[in-house]
């Protein structure tokens, strides 16, 4: 998600507008993919899924779409900022097609994501150069699609499955896996029945499915046993997760915790997105029993004003919200909280927004998102009295990101003297420096390190900067 601004923002930004870049086999005479992906961590890892499913089919992927046999775009529909970065790209693409076409070649082009579902036939309405066009709940039928693409049709495939997509992908590579990094993502629920006013995802993501304990625990097995050290676990609600457990009763997402934990070789879990309605009593006591469950929790709460909170659908009040952070501190005090916010909901008065200001100081965060509200077509909220001045937007949100960058580096400034361990996750600028990540998701640059990728080492953080914190090997 961009816009964002909290400059550890700018690292989720950057992670999820990566391309994929694992590649199956090398093949010399394989075809080329080049995946871009815009929006959440779930599109990132619905992108590995298609990269492993295009892998399946010969496909290598590659960082570049100037040597791409076929581009797809994996978009986000959250706001319209992000919805419009589809069009641009796609005007881009088609000079390139037509380019090759006069030369005799081809460029299959696809769009998959939340503007895919949302859009569906508009998108080859808009842009006739698009061959194909698959939703968050139809990408496992890539394949498919891409069959009848080389017959010479168009194809739009947006239709709920009724299969699970999951049992119709393929597993990573070991080599994509190793690829990809010791950090991953798996996600265990996905879709959201929450309808908070504002937002599209209920309608372009369904309503909430939880993948099986068997299933999570077999794909998390797979990923640890190719290396990965750190799993995050994703979901619209990621706390709504529910399902049979292993003693035969109903889990939620702290008993899958307790059994994720239990796998040989994971040193790291964390989840992500909370809801702070589904935060119940074992998943706080996970955070006090399990070590490996990072102290980190992502959970929006949007606003301060109960009055918009209400207007917003979240169904709780901001009381509520600050509440439930002592009941977590109380289990885990170092616990980091991150955030969400939306200034300039429909309707929000300058005391409305002191109220999020209020509770924002109440938290203390130590890294958070805030974001103008867009108004999306097709929500509740749209066709809400009293939308708020750009101009008042914008002041609000400068006056509330600073409070939260004032917020971010206080936190960042507390780490300083203190030991911490770190996951080396790969090579830094330098010569002989590492990157690694503490245990607050927070970047961390080692001088002098000979550790190996995937180490967990021990550290003193000597100073920090915008984005990160620069330490030294203990021991
Ligand atoms: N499922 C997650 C996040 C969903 S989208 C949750 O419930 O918290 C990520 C964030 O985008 C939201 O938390 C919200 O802050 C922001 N967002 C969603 N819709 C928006 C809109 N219409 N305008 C501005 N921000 C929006
Ligand atoms: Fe959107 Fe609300 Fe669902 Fe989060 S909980 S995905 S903000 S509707
Ligand atoms: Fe965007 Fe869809 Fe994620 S709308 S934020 S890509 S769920």
């Amino acid at each position: 998600m961009k816009d964002q601004t909290a400059p550890h923002s700018q690292h989720q930004a950057s992670d999820a507008e990566r391309s994929v870049t694992a590649s199956g086999n090398n093949l010399a005479n394989s075809r080329k993919v080049f995946v871009k992906t815009y929006g959440c961590q779930m599109n990132v890892y619905d992108s590995q899924r298609m990269a492993d499913s295009l892998a399946a089919e010969g496909y290598v992927t590659t960082d570049s779409a100037d040597d791409a046999d076929m581009v797809l775009i994996n978009t986000c529909h959250i706001r319209e900022k992000a919805s419009e970065k589809l069009y641009s790209a796609l005007g881009r693409l088609r000079n390139m097609k037509n380019k090759r076409q006069a030369d005799g070649k081809d460029l299959i082009i696809g769009v998959a994501g939340c503007v895919a579902q949302a859009e569906g036939d508009e998108i080859l309405r808009r842009s006739p150069t698009v061959d194909l066009v698959v939703g968050p709940q139809t990408y496992h039928r890539l394949p498919q699609a891409l069959a009848q693409v080389r017959e010479g049709r168009q194809v739009v495939d947006t239709e709920y499955a009724v299969e699970d997509k999951f049992e119709h992908l393929p597993a990573a590579s070991r080599e994509q896996v190793r690829k990809r990094g010791v950090s991953a993502f798996l996600t265990v629920q996905e879709g959201c029945d929450k309808f908070c006013t504002f937002c599209v995802v209920p309608y372009t993501r369904g309503s909430e499915v939880s993948r099986s304990v068997a299933q999570i625990v077999n794909e998390a097995t797979k990923l640890v046993q190719a290396g990965v050290r750190e799993l995050t676990l994703l979901g619209q609600n990621v706390n709504g997760w529910h399902g049979a457990g292993d003693d035969g009763r109903e889990w939620g997402l702290g008993e899958l915790l307790y059994r994720l934990a239990e796998i040989p070789g994971i040193a790291r879990l964390r989840y992500t997105t909370s809801h702070p309605r589904d935060m119940d009593d074992t998943l706080i006591n996970a955070h006090r029993d399990l070590d490996i469950l990072m102290p980190y929790l992502h959970l929006p709460v949007q606003a301060g004003s109960d009055r918009i909170l209400k207007a917003m659908n979240r169904k709780h009040k901001g009381e509520d919200y600050i509440r439930l952070i002592e009941r977590i501190r109380a289990v885990r005090p170092d616990m980091a909280l991150s955030g969400d916010f939306i200034v300039g909901f429909p309707g929000e008065t300058d005391e409305d927004f002191e109220d999020t200001m209020r509770l924002v100081r109440s938290v203390r965060y130590a890294q958070a998102y805030s974001f103008k509200y867009s108004s999306r077509p097709g929500t509740p909220g749209a066709d809400l009295p009293d939308h708020v001045e750009e101009s008042v937007k914008d002041e609000r949100l400068q006056r509330l990101q600073a409070l939260l960058s004032e917020q971010q580096y206080a936190f960042q400034d507390s780490l300083v003297g203190t030991e911490m361990d770190v996951l080396l996750e790969k090579p830094g600028r330098f010569e002989g420096q590492m990157i690694g990540r503490s245990p607050w998701l927070i970047p961390v640059i080692i001088d002098n390190e000979q550790g190996e990728v995937g180490d967990i080492i021990r550290v003193r953080v000597i100073s920090t900067g915008t984005n990160s914190l620069v330490a030294e090997k203990l021991g």
